[in-house]
């Protein structure tokens, strides 16, 4: 038998759950075609890419983030440095769940996590086009999508879960997607969020210190149900994998002389917000 291509097996995935895409214009209901178009009755339409993601931006957007930046963040995922972070989630999630993962970047959090959930459905949205590149070759049985978080493709209350890790955020928009029991996980950095590398980059100055107060409280403020939970570690990082964690972090930019710069170990240190409408 012949072998489907990505962009066949995509659309073949796809189709088993076009009910949960709404068109970003009108709200309409959407089709997808054998060739991977997707479009509404108003004949708005969007395509598949080769590799089986979708795009639903009509221009591209400038990202500041680049194909390396997002190759960079998969190695370092893929060392397991994020592995108890993505634990607790997963731990937090049970039954069938849908899971939509905003801002998803290179999509390794959401493939991770639903390793350990065999009946999820796991969907990533990003505005960067290069990230979700990365995802749809990587990981398969997944719906990658290119799109805007504040205005995304979906039908309203689709999910029951929404991940939002170190991405902007939406809140109106999270809660329209959501069904009636659904979350909003949101991971936000904590003061000593890969603090051996804040403290090389901006050393002296009062970037050094970092507080997520603002987005806590505003978090809080969104939700009727809130639980914050924190954690913390550090763990030894792999010489080479030291020039990949400088370069997957804004942060690491600020950084003149990379090769200089000595990570034997990393911190991670994070909250956790869980919000219920
Ligand atoms: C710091 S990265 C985090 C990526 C990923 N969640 C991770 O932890 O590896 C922030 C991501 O948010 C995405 N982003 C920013 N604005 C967005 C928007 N309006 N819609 C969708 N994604 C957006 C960026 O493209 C980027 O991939
Ligand atoms: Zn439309």
């Amino acid at each position: 038998m012949k072998q489907l291509s990505k962009k066949e097996a995509s659309i073949y995935y796809i189709k088993q759950y076009i009910s949960i895409f709404a068109c970003p214009f009108c709200q309409m209901e959407m089709q997808l075609n054998d060739t991977g178009t997707m479009s509404c009755v108003n004949k708005h339409s969007f395509d598949m890419a080769k590799q089986g993601y979708m795009n639903f931006m009509t221009k591209p957007v400038v990202s500041m983030y680049s194909k390396e930046l997002f190759e960079a963040r998969q190695q370092v995922i893929a060392s397991g440095l994020y592995d108890p972070l993505q634990q607790v989630i997963a731990d937090l999630l049970t039954g069938e769940q849908r899971i939509l993962d905003t801002g998803c970047g290179e999509g390794s959090h959401l493939a991770r996590i639903c390793t350990q959930l065999p009946n999820a459905l796991g969907v990533g949205i990003d505005i960067a086009k290069e990230g979700i590149l990365a995802a749809a070759k990587f990981y398969s049985e997944k719906i990658w999508c290119v799109g805007d978080l504040a205005n995304s493709p979906f039908q309203s209350e689709s999910f029951t879960t929404i991940l939002n890790i170190l991405s902007p955020a939406n809140y109106e928009e999270f809660k329209r997607l959501l069904n009636p029991n659904g979350k909003v996980i949101k991971v936000v950095p904590q003061t000593d969020y890969l603090k051996e590398i804040r403290v090389q980059a901006f050393a002296d100055s009062e970037k050094e210190s970092y507080s997520n107060a603002q987005t806590v409280e505003r978090f809080k403020e969104s939700f009727a149900k809130v639980n914050v939970q924190r954690i913390t570690y550090t763990v030894p990082l792999a010489t080479e994998l030291a020039p990949k964690l400088l370069q997957m972090t804004p942060m690491g930019w600020h950084i003149e002389n990379i090769a200089a710069v000595e990570l034997p170990q990393i911190t991670i240190d994070v909250d956790i917000l869980v919000g219920e409408v």
